[in-house]
């Protein structure tokens, strides 16, 4: 497996948020996160990602403990996330956005200055041709001179995959990307995270969208009191008993 967590617990003062999560993340494939609202599932991927640490458990990436290991740090050895409230640099272009996200900014690093002009620009022209065809690949190529915060909804919503693809990592933790989204660019976000999955990347997202799960999902992970349990199917999910009682 890609990605795995043992026995995580993390509380807010009294609020034992989560009580003992494992689970594990394989290769080219695709976890649905559910639970109810306020169970947990931000506070998962914040730790996943490194934004927050857990007061107990494991976390291996490739087998390797990542614990304690920095976000920009996890996001160079291959996870990548997107937030639920976006968080784009909303007065930069669709494209600018996209070229931020690239790892090695080399044309940004200051020695840079010292080398002649034509293999500066050489270099960002690489980085742009590659940036258009990752925005070409969302759907968003048309709008890469837009400012970020003047596009549709969906449009920034498949932006924040376009950056994820930009930063070369092959663990993608999604906080609810088609929340709110109309269903034409839902039908483009599942396309893309589909194309992504069978690239081998390995995702694990948050999303409560039935149409959605039903076309992505490979396995449903339902997070409550703390605690994860797994279903093979989304059928499987709605059907359970304890699943129905926690949604009453
Ligand atoms: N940094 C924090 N400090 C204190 N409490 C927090 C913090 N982050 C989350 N919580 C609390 O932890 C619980 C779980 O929050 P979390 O955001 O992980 O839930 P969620 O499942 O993502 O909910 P939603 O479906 O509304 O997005 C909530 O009670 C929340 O108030
Ligand atoms: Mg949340």
């Amino acid at each position: 497996m890609v990605l795995e967590a043992s026995h995580i617990a993390k509380s807010f003062g009294d609020n034992e948020v989560l009580k003992d999560v494992s689970f594990q993340l394989q290769e080219g494939s695709v976890a649905v996160l559910l639970g109810t609202n306020g169970s947990g599932k931000t506070t998962l991927i914040n730790i996943l990602s490194g934004f927050l640490k857990p007061d107990k458990g494991e976390i291996r990436l490739n087998g390797v403990r990542i614990n304690g290991v920095e976000p920009n740090i996890l996001n160079q050895k291959g996870i990548g996330r997107t937030f639920q409230d976006m968080r784009l640099v909303e007065n930069m272009t669709v494209l600018e956005n996209v070229l931020l996200a690239f790892p090695n900014q080399e044309g940004e690093k200051w020695w840079k200055a010292l080398l002649p002009m034509d293999d500066v620009k050489r270099e960002q022209e690489i980085n742009r041709q590659k940036a258009n065809e990752i925005l070409r690949t969302c759907f968003i190529d048309d709008i890469a001179l837009r400012l970020a915060r003047e596009v549709s909804y969906g449009q920034q919503k498949l932006l924040n995959l376009a950056c994820c693809m930009a930063s070369g990592t092959s663990v993608w933790l999604l906080d609810e990307p088609v929340a709110g989204v109309n269903p034409k660019y839902r039908e483009m976000l599942s396309d893309v995270i589909k194309q992504e999955k069978n690239k081998g990347i390995s995702l694990l997202i948050i999303e409560h969208n039935s149409d959605f799960i039903t076309d992505v999902a490979d396995e449903i992970l339902f997070l409550n009191e703390g605690k994860l349990r797994k279903f093979q199917s989304y059928e499987a999910y709605r059907n359970n008993k304890k699943v129905k009682e926690a949604y009453v």
